[in-house]
Protein backbone atom coordinates (compact mmCIF):
# COMPACT_ATOMS: atom_id res chain seq x y z
CA UNK A 1 0.00 0.00 0.00
CA UNK A 2 1.91 3.76 -1.03
CA UNK A 3 1.74 6.07 1.31
CA UNK A 4 -2.03 8.04 0.93
CA UNK A 5 -2.83 11.39 1.41
CA UNK A 6 -3.94 12.50 4.76
CA UNK A 7 -6.90 14.17 2.99
CA UNK A 8 -7.96 10.69 1.55
CA UNK A 9 -7.70 9.17 5.01
CA UNK A 10 -9.93 12.30 6.88
CA UNK A 11 -12.62 12.35 4.18
CA UNK A 12 -13.33 8.59 4.48
CA UNK A 13 -13.38 8.48 8.23
CA UNK A 14 -15.17 11.79 8.24
CA UNK A 15 -18.36 10.72 5.28
CA UNK A 16 -18.61 7.17 7.69
CA UNK A 17 -18.37 8.79 10.47
CA UNK A 18 -15.69 6.89 12.41
CA UNK A 19 -12.14 8.44 13.89
CA UNK A 20 -8.76 8.00 12.20
CA UNK A 21 -6.30 7.88 15.21
CA UNK A 22 -3.46 10.50 14.77
CA UNK A 23 -0.64 8.60 17.25
CA UNK A 24 2.25 11.07 17.82
CA UNK A 25 5.37 8.53 17.49
CA UNK A 26 8.74 9.47 18.68
CA UNK A 27 11.24 6.85 16.93
CA UNK A 28 11.80 4.18 14.70
CA UNK A 29 10.40 1.39 17.49
CA UNK A 30 6.93 3.98 17.80
CA UNK A 31 6.46 4.16 14.00
CA UNK A 32 6.83 0.42 13.77
CA UNK A 33 4.51 -0.36 16.54
CA UNK A 34 1.82 2.26 15.05
CA UNK A 35 1.89 0.88 11.79
CA UNK A 36 1.40 -3.15 13.45
CA UNK A 37 -1.00 -1.98 15.36
CA UNK A 38 -2.96 -0.25 12.29
CA UNK A 39 -2.47 -3.84 10.11
CA UNK A 40 -3.47 -5.56 13.20
CA UNK A 41 -6.89 -3.80 13.26
CA UNK A 42 -6.93 -3.38 9.09
CA UNK A 43 -7.22 0.50 9.76
CA UNK A 44 -6.25 3.49 7.97
CA UNK A 45 -3.44 5.48 10.68
CA UNK A 46 -2.04 8.53 10.85
CA UNK A 47 1.60 9.19 11.99
CA UNK A 48 1.95 12.60 13.49
CA UNK A 49 5.40 14.22 14.34
CA UNK A 50 5.45 17.20 16.96
CA UNK A 51 8.16 19.64 15.51
CA UNK A 52 10.47 18.63 18.56
CA UNK A 53 10.47 15.03 17.54
CA UNK A 54 11.70 16.06 13.95
CA UNK A 55 14.31 18.33 15.55
CA UNK A 56 15.06 15.45 17.87
CA UNK A 57 15.30 12.92 15.32
CA UNK A 58 16.53 14.66 12.33
CA UNK A 59 13.55 15.53 9.48
CA UNK A 60 15.29 13.67 6.99
CA UNK A 61 16.13 10.95 8.99
CA UNK A 62 12.50 10.60 10.31
CA UNK A 63 10.99 11.00 6.75
CA UNK A 64 13.18 8.35 5.25
CA UNK A 65 12.14 5.64 8.41
CA UNK A 66 8.46 6.77 8.17
CA UNK A 67 8.34 5.62 4.30
CA UNK A 68 10.65 2.33 4.70
CA UNK A 69 8.08 1.51 7.04
CA UNK A 70 4.94 2.78 5.30
CA UNK A 71 6.32 1.09 1.87
CA UNK A 72 6.11 -1.90 3.34
CA UNK A 73 2.17 -1.31 5.18
CA UNK A 74 -0.82 -3.31 3.85
CA UNK A 75 -2.67 -0.32 4.96
CA UNK A 76 -3.23 3.21 4.49
CA UNK A 77 -0.96 5.48 6.20
CA UNK A 78 -0.06 9.04 6.15
CA UNK A 79 2.12 11.35 7.80
CA UNK A 80 1.49 15.11 9.72
CA UNK A 81 3.45 17.32 11.61
CA UNK A 82 1.18 18.49 14.61
CA UNK A 83 1.26 21.78 16.51
CA UNK A 84 3.39 23.64 14.28
CA UNK A 85 3.72 27.74 14.33
CA UNK A 86 7.05 27.94 12.56
CA UNK A 87 6.45 28.85 8.61
CA UNK A 88 10.18 27.55 8.27
CA UNK A 89 9.88 24.19 9.44
CA UNK A 90 6.17 23.30 7.64
CA UNK A 91 8.43 24.32 4.38
CA UNK A 92 11.14 22.21 5.44
CA UNK A 93 8.28 19.23 6.13
CA UNK A 94 6.65 19.70 2.90
CA UNK A 95 9.20 19.84 0.87
CA UNK A 96 10.77 16.52 2.97
CA UNK A 97 7.53 14.82 1.76
CA UNK A 98 5.21 15.37 4.92
CA UNK A 99 1.32 14.49 3.51
CA UNK A 100 -0.55 17.32 5.83
CA UNK A 101 0.62 19.96 8.43
CA UNK A 102 -1.28 21.48 11.18
CA UNK A 103 -0.11 25.22 11.21
CA UNK A 104 -0.76 26.44 14.70
CA UNK A 105 -1.19 30.62 14.57
CA UNK A 106 -3.75 30.25 17.37
CA UNK A 107 -1.06 33.24 19.74
CA UNK A 108 -2.05 35.43 16.12
CA UNK A 109 -5.08 37.63 16.25
CA UNK A 110 -7.69 35.64 14.02
CA UNK A 111 -6.97 37.86 10.65
CA UNK A 112 -2.93 37.76 10.89
CA UNK A 113 -3.49 34.03 11.40
CA UNK A 114 -5.97 33.84 8.36
CA UNK A 115 -3.99 35.44 6.06
CA UNK A 116 -0.82 33.40 6.70
CA UNK A 117 -3.09 30.16 7.01
CA UNK A 118 -3.84 30.73 3.37
CA UNK A 119 -0.24 31.22 2.40
CA UNK A 120 0.24 27.64 3.66
CA UNK A 121 -2.86 26.04 2.48
CA UNK A 122 -1.47 27.28 -0.92
CA UNK A 123 1.88 25.84 -0.21
CA UNK A 124 0.55 22.53 1.00
CA UNK A 125 -1.65 22.52 -2.32
CA UNK A 126 1.73 22.15 -4.10
CA UNK A 127 2.59 19.71 -2.43
CA UNK A 128 -0.35 17.88 -2.69
CA UNK A 129 -0.75 17.82 0.92
CA UNK A 130 -3.43 18.70 3.40
CA UNK A 131 -3.38 21.63 6.20
CA UNK A 132 -5.24 21.42 9.85
CA UNK A 133 -5.92 24.86 11.22
CA UNK A 134 -6.53 26.28 14.38
CA UNK A 135 -7.65 29.55 16.13
CA UNK A 136 -7.60 28.74 19.78
CA UNK A 137 -5.10 27.06 21.49
CA UNK A 138 -5.84 23.71 22.85
CA UNK A 139 -4.82 23.94 26.46
CA UNK A 140 -2.07 22.18 27.98
CA UNK A 141 1.65 21.94 26.39
CA UNK A 142 2.62 19.20 23.29
CA UNK A 143 6.13 18.14 23.30
CA UNK A 144 6.71 22.09 24.42
CA UNK A 145 4.18 24.20 22.22
CA UNK A 146 1.15 25.99 23.76
CA UNK A 147 0.64 27.11 27.04
CA UNK A 148 -0.95 25.38 30.30
CA UNK A 149 -3.81 28.58 30.41
CA UNK A 150 -7.01 27.78 28.37
CA UNK A 151 -6.81 30.12 25.50
CA UNK A 152 -9.12 33.30 24.85
CA UNK A 153 -12.46 31.23 23.03
CA UNK A 154 -13.62 32.70 19.69
CA UNK A 155 -17.16 33.06 18.19
CA UNK A 156 -19.21 30.43 15.79
CA UNK A 157 -18.94 33.31 12.93
CA UNK A 158 -15.23 33.98 13.46
CA UNK A 159 -14.16 30.15 13.01
CA UNK A 160 -16.75 29.73 10.59
CA UNK A 161 -15.49 32.07 8.50
CA UNK A 162 -11.80 31.24 9.06
CA UNK A 163 -12.71 27.60 7.80
CA UNK A 164 -14.35 29.15 4.82
CA UNK A 165 -11.69 31.92 3.54
CA UNK A 166 -8.87 29.49 4.38
CA UNK A 167 -10.25 26.47 2.55
CA UNK A 168 -8.02 24.44 5.15
CA UNK A 169 -8.61 20.58 5.25
CA UNK A 170 -9.31 19.65 8.78
CA UNK A 171 -10.48 21.98 11.55
CA UNK A 172 -9.09 21.95 14.90
CA UNK A 173 -11.98 23.47 18.12
CA UNK A 174 -11.12 24.27 21.42
CA UNK A 175 -14.13 22.68 22.96
CA UNK A 176 -12.64 22.22 26.69
CA UNK A 177 -9.99 19.64 25.43
CA UNK A 178 -6.50 19.53 26.40
CA UNK A 179 -3.26 17.59 26.06
CA UNK A 180 -1.85 15.87 28.63
CA UNK A 181 -3.71 13.31 31.52
CA UNK A 182 -6.74 15.18 32.51
CA UNK A 183 -6.69 16.37 36.07
CA UNK A 184 -10.12 16.29 36.24
CA UNK A 185 -13.33 14.90 33.67
CA UNK A 186 -13.33 17.05 31.32
CA UNK A 187 -16.47 19.14 30.19
CA UNK A 188 -16.58 19.01 26.88
CA UNK A 189 -18.64 21.36 23.86
CA UNK A 190 -19.82 18.78 22.17
CA UNK A 191 -22.50 20.93 20.12
CA UNK A 192 -19.63 23.51 19.00
CA UNK A 193 -18.28 20.73 16.97
CA UNK A 194 -21.85 19.89 15.17
CA UNK A 195 -22.28 23.30 14.81
CA UNK A 196 -18.93 23.68 12.97
CA UNK A 197 -19.41 20.87 10.60
CA UNK A 198 -23.18 21.68 9.77
CA UNK A 199 -21.75 25.31 8.65
CA UNK A 200 -18.70 24.30 6.90
CA UNK A 201 -18.98 19.98 6.12
CA UNK A 202 -15.61 19.91 6.94
CA UNK A 203 -14.11 17.25 8.93
CA UNK A 204 -12.68 18.38 12.97
CA UNK A 205 -9.74 17.35 14.67
CA UNK A 206 -9.83 15.68 18.23
CA UNK A 207 -7.11 16.91 20.12
CA UNK A 208 -6.22 16.09 23.87
CA UNK A 209 -7.63 12.66 23.46
CA UNK A 210 -6.16 10.54 26.38
CA UNK A 211 -8.48 10.53 29.29
CA UNK A 212 -11.47 10.95 27.50
CA UNK A 213 -14.17 8.50 28.25
CA UNK A 214 -15.59 6.07 25.53
CA UNK A 215 -18.68 8.01 25.84
CA UNK A 216 -16.92 11.36 24.56
CA UNK A 217 -15.33 9.66 22.29
CA UNK A 218 -18.02 7.91 19.80
CA UNK A 219 -20.58 10.84 20.27
CA UNK A 220 -17.51 13.43 19.47
CA UNK A 221 -16.85 11.10 16.68
CA UNK A 222 -20.68 10.44 15.37
CA UNK A 223 -20.65 14.62 15.57
CA UNK A 224 -17.77 14.84 12.83
CA UNK A 225 -14.55 14.38 14.65
CA UNK A 226 -12.62 12.37 11.97
CA UNK A 227 -8.98 12.85 13.16
CA UNK A 228 -8.27 11.90 16.50
CA UNK A 229 -4.87 12.76 18.38
CA UNK A 230 -3.28 10.41 20.86
CA UNK A 231 0.05 11.44 22.42
CA UNK A 232 0.66 11.33 26.21
CA UNK A 233 -1.09 7.86 26.20
CA UNK A 234 1.30 6.22 23.35
CA UNK A 235 4.31 8.38 25.73
CA UNK A 236 3.40 6.50 28.92
CA UNK A 237 3.04 2.81 27.31
CA UNK A 238 6.45 3.58 25.91
CA UNK A 239 7.94 4.63 29.35
CA UNK A 240 6.14 2.97 31.94
CA UNK A 241 6.69 -0.60 29.77
CA UNK A 242 10.60 0.50 29.63
CA UNK A 243 10.49 0.82 33.54
CA UNK A 244 8.86 -2.21 34.61
CA UNK A 245 11.21 -3.99 32.36
CA UNK A 246 14.19 -2.38 33.06
CA UNK A 247 12.87 -2.97 36.96
CA UNK A 248 13.15 -6.47 36.42
CA UNK A 249 16.37 -6.57 34.35
CA UNK A 250 18.23 -4.63 37.29
CA UNK A 251 16.45 -7.26 40.17
CA UNK A 252 17.89 -9.94 37.59
CA UNK A 253 20.99 -8.19 36.34
CA UNK A 254 20.28 -9.48 33.08
CA UNK A 255 20.38 -7.18 30.06
CA UNK A 256 19.28 -7.75 26.48
CA UNK A 257 18.17 -4.35 24.97
CA UNK A 258 15.82 -6.06 22.07
CA UNK A 259 14.27 -7.64 24.72
CA UNK A 260 13.20 -4.39 26.23
CA UNK A 261 12.52 -3.11 22.88
CA UNK A 262 9.75 -6.14 21.97
CA UNK A 263 9.06 -5.32 25.36
CA UNK A 264 8.18 -1.81 25.01
CA UNK A 265 6.77 -2.68 20.93
CA UNK A 266 4.16 -4.60 22.57
CA UNK A 267 3.01 -1.99 25.20
CA UNK A 268 2.33 0.61 22.19
CA UNK A 269 0.74 -1.92 20.05
CA UNK A 270 -1.61 -3.00 22.42
CA UNK A 271 -2.49 0.72 23.40
CA UNK A 272 -2.81 2.14 19.67
CA UNK A 273 -5.00 -1.20 18.93
CA UNK A 274 -7.31 -0.27 21.96
CA UNK A 275 -7.84 3.26 20.68
CA UNK A 276 -8.18 2.44 16.69
CA UNK A 277 -10.73 0.02 17.54
CA UNK A 278 -12.52 2.16 20.08
CA UNK A 279 -12.67 4.93 17.58
CA UNK A 280 -14.65 2.48 14.75
CA UNK A 281 -11.34 2.19 12.33
CA UNK A 282 -11.17 -1.30 12.50
CA UNK A 283 -11.51 -3.28 9.13
CA UNK A 284 -11.89 0.31 7.73
CA UNK A 285 -8.56 0.06 5.64
CA UNK A 286 -8.91 0.00 1.56
P1 LIG B 1 -2.91 13.87 24.29
O1 LIG B 1 -1.45 14.02 24.64
O2 LIG B 1 -3.81 14.35 25.38
O3 LIG B 1 -3.24 12.50 23.85
O4 LIG B 1 -3.21 14.85 23.06
C1 LIG B 1 -2.60 14.60 21.83
C2 LIG B 1 -2.78 15.72 20.89
O5 LIG B 1 -3.81 16.37 20.83
C3 LIG B 1 -1.66 16.03 19.99
O6 LIG B 1 -1.83 17.20 19.28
Amino acid sequence: MPIVSTKEIVDRAFADRYGVAAFNILDDLTIDAIIAAAEEERAPVIIQTSVKTVRAYGRNRLIDVFRAMAHDATIPVAVHLDHCPYREVITECLDAGWNSVLFDAHELDVADNLAQTVEVVAEAREHGAAVEGEIEGIEGKEDDIGSDEASKLQSLETAVDFIRKTGVDVFAPAIGNAHGQYKKAPNLDHQRVSDLVEATSVPMALHGGTGLSDEQFRDLIARGCAKVNISTAIKEAYMRSGLEHLKEAEEKNKWDPPTLFAFQRDAVVTTARHHIALFGGSGKAW
